[in-house]
């Protein structure tokens, strides 16, 4: 009995030495794994399945990191590759990999726009028959892991900017498919956590103000939804607000959601300088400060082990070094000082909390849109090409050479509009205008009559120039670009191709300028689709281009473009409906731009004199004061309904994610809005000059940014209104607090 006993713990002694031997340091853990297990912080990465065969790449993932996420291979086109096959080989042995080093798994993801397979995209679904594939691809798989896979992805990006994304999913089921999703996986392993996971939610602005809002929606349905996946893939192209994550993390857990980094990386232009990688290092440490912070929040992955592994170089051209450690896999600054925050735990943060009060999102502007068309059309400076019509049409309508008076002329004498289409990497635009007075002569390109195009994706930034009648300027971009002219000057063809293979999913920087000089040495204008203060050809404050597509990438982040301004008021304005422009000095001038009743054609049309008009706010103490000046040819204001008479409208933000509505119908006073404090209008007898006040909720007056929009309504004698004027672009769902613009009320 005893010598048997002495034998069985030999052999297991023996077996345990050789199983160690055997693993070399492979079970050993670093410092980072050591110190987030000390924390209760589960420290995950992505795994590329295929770079497991590499040993430096196997110890390092062991060692590091105590939860793995399947960087693809658990995605529909691997794990159901067909309609009634499911192959579940590459994600069974990552799931047998992470069992044996004592790793937790977790699932990315069960409905997502991206990575299907063509049996999936290929056919078109009716809404139940795609419903029963959903129902039984989810069931099947977390079937499957039921009981290894401890968190699911279940919906992935199902959201845009301002509202769903139309993905395969919500284009046939509409947005029930999100809720139906976390049904079928909880009655499929009813103890496995189940996330909604997204990018650009980390801050607070509108995707996750709209997501928020979902989750609490989702939530007072029963729907079992457990978590929140920030992806955080970060640039240091772009700020990151780190007070603004708390907040959000905040708000957040208070609904008692767990939040979790589920995809972290942080970008860098490359090659990087040490200054970037220290900015990475303390990123990286931000991130997890405010993770410490928080006890619902514990979940910290990365998106990949190494630089040598990583999706940033092929996503974001330019990008690269994103991860913690570099290609040959040796840790970087940002390593060493995850560990050093770990290893500190907790501390106390400066972050405010209150985003109501403190913080206020900064608005992502509707991003002008770029349709694929089948052919290209023609650059021959004939407009006739099928293909145009797909294209959105946009106004030229803000001056940027005069920031304090960003209007078109108003007399007419130079307007113009612009469509984009694309097709793979070239983009496809026309121009069109009309000018008095053409002038080509100036000895300096930019001095004369010309378009100008500015584009900017990944490391290319192009501005392009052509004057009028000319080709594109040679400095400017070296890519491929092709421009032609009509003779009178008046319309222009062009296109531009990108060193990338395909635009479809992508967003751009993107602007486009109509210069126009009149005789002087110096141009009179320069007009683009957004206000801002000429600062485009250094690449900055430029607007966004979305190329529509069922996208294969993920677009970088929404940026966002100068707020409109209400400066400080000198002097009270007089409210007695006439206009000086002494009176209103202060203010800042905008036009009514965007038609937004009108998805396909936002700009009004050359020469079009149905309606236009100009606005400008200014605020006083608690008050706004603005004018409105307004063309029209025809006014009706004998409506029963009076949205449907000519009207301006004024959306505030007052609470987030909800519109507080004023209107003015042309010769009254504002309705009844729900707004408290006091508020005129007064509109001058022949309703060409508005001229307001409203008072701000004090709470409000003492912020920077309010989400804000005003709209010049027109109704030309119809049932229902022609045409509805904002200074940008959307589709008219300012009601809902969505597309909204944002002013900063200067002090
Ligand atoms: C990426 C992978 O990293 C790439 O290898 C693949 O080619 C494309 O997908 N958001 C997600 C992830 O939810 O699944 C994506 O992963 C990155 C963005």
């Amino acid at each position: 009995m005893e010598t048997r006993f002495y034998f069985r713990t030999f052999h297991l002694i023996a077996i345990m030495v050789l199983i160690t031997a055997f693993f070399g340091g492979c079970t050993k853990k670093s410092d980072l794994r050591k110190a987030a297990e000390k924390q209760g912080i589960l420290i995950g990465t992505a795994v590329d399945t295929r770079a497991l065969e590499d040993e430096k790449y196997y110890k390092t993932l062991v060692q590091n990191f105590n939860v793995v996420t399947a960087e693809n291979v658990m995605k529909w086109e691997t794990i159901h590759p067909r309609r009634d096959v499911y192959d579940f080989t590459e994600g069974d042995k990552l799931l047998a990999f992470a069992k044996k080093h004592g790793m937790k798994m977790r699932g990315h993801t069960l409905v997502w726009h991206n990575q299907n397979p063509n049996w999936l995209l290929s056919q078109p679904w009716k809404a139940d028959e795609l419903y029963k594939v959903l129902e039984e691809h989810i069931k099947t798989v977390v079937t499957h892991y039921k009981g290894e896979i401890y968190a699911w992805d279940v919906v992935n990006e199902a959201l845009d900017v301002d509202g769903y994304r139309e993905t395969l999913w919500y284009l046939y089921l509409g947005p029930d498919y999100i809720e139906k999703a976390f049904r079928w996986a909880h009655e499929a392993d009813p103890d496995a956590l189940l996330y909604y996971n997204d990018y650009s939610n980390g801050e607070i602005n509108d995707k996750s103000n709209y997501m928020y809002n979902m989750l609490k929606d989702l939530q007072a349905d029963g729907v079992p939804v457990h978590g929140v996946g920030l992806q955080m893939h970060l640039s240091l192209e772009f700020g990151f607000d780190f007070e603004s994550l708390y907040m959000n993390v905040n708000r957040l857990h208070e609904l008692g959601l767990h939040v979790d980094y589920t995809e972290i990386d942080v970008r860098i232009k490359t090659p990087a300088s040490d200054s970037d990688y220290r900015e990475q290092a303390m990123r990286y440490k931000k991130m997890m400060e405010i993770m410490l912070a928080f006890d619902n929040s514990y979940a910290y992955t990365v998106w990949g082990v190494s630089d040598a592994h990583s999706w940033v170089p092929g996503a974001f051209r330019g990008t690269g070094d994103a991860l913690l450690f570099d290609k040959e896999i040796e840790p970087k600054q940002a390593y060493h000082m995850l560990v050093e925050t770990l290893e500190k735990g907790a501390v106390e943060l400066n972050y405010s909390k209150n985003y109501e009060d403190k913080f206020r999102s900064r608005k992502a502007i509707p991003p002008f849109r770029a349709h694929a068309v089948a052919s290209a059309p023609k650059i021959d400076g004939n407009p006739n090409d099928k293909a145009w019509e797909k294209g959105v049409t946009y106004p030229f309508n803000y001056n940027q050479l005069n920031l304090y008076d960003q209007r078109i002329p108003d007399n007419n004498d130079l307007w113009g509009e612009w469509t984009v289409v694309y097709k793979g990497n070239t983009i496809y635009g026309i121009i069109r205008r009309h000018d008095e007075k053409t002038r080509t002569d100036h000895k300096l390109d930019y001095e004369n009559d010309n378009i100008e195009v500015f584009f900017h994706l990944g490391d290319v930034f192009a501005q392009l120039r052509s004057r009028v009648g000319h080709d594109w300027e040679s400095h400017a971009y070296d890519g491929e670009r092709k421009i032609a002219w009509n003779k009178e000057g008046t319309v222009c063809e062009y296109s531009v191709t990108l060193p990338i293979d395909d635009l479809t999913g992508m967003i751009s920087g993107w602007n486009i300028s109509l210069s126009d000089n009149d005789g002087k040495e110096n141009r009179d204008h320069q007009l683009y689709p957004i206000n801002g203060q000429n600062d485009g050809w250094q690449g900055k404050n430029l607007g966004t281009m979305q190329y529509v597509g069922d996208s294969p990438r993920v677009p970088e982040d929404p940026r966002v473009v100068m707020p409109f301004v209400a400066a400080p008021a000198s002097a009270e304005p007089s409210l007695d409906g006439t206009f000086s422009d002494d009176e209103w000095i202060d203010a800042v001038k905008y036009q009514f731009a965007y038609n937004q009743l009108n998805p396909k054609k936002q700009s009004i049309g050359l020469n079009n004199r149905a309606i236009s008009g100009s606005w400008g706010i200014v605020r006083k103490e608690n008050y706004l004061y603005g004018f409105v000046l307004r063309n029209d040819a025809e006014t009706v204001t004998s409506n029963a309904d009076p949205a449907l008479n000519d009207n301006v409208t004024i959306y505030l933000e007052i609470e987030d994610g909800n519109a507080v509505v004023m209107r003015t119908v042309v010769g009254k006073d504002w309705e009844e809005s729900g707004l408290n404090g006091e508020h005129q209008a007064k509109w001058s007898d022949d309703g060409s000059v508005l001229e307001f006040r409203i008072e701000l909720p004090s709470n409000v007056a003492s912020r920077k940014m309010i989400g804000f929009n005003i709209a010049l309504s027109d109704n030309d004698g119809g049932d229902k209104l022609d045409y509805k004027l904002y200074p940008i672009t959307g589709d008219d769902k300012s009601q809902e607090a969505k597309g909204l613009a944002e002013l900063e009320l200067q002090l």
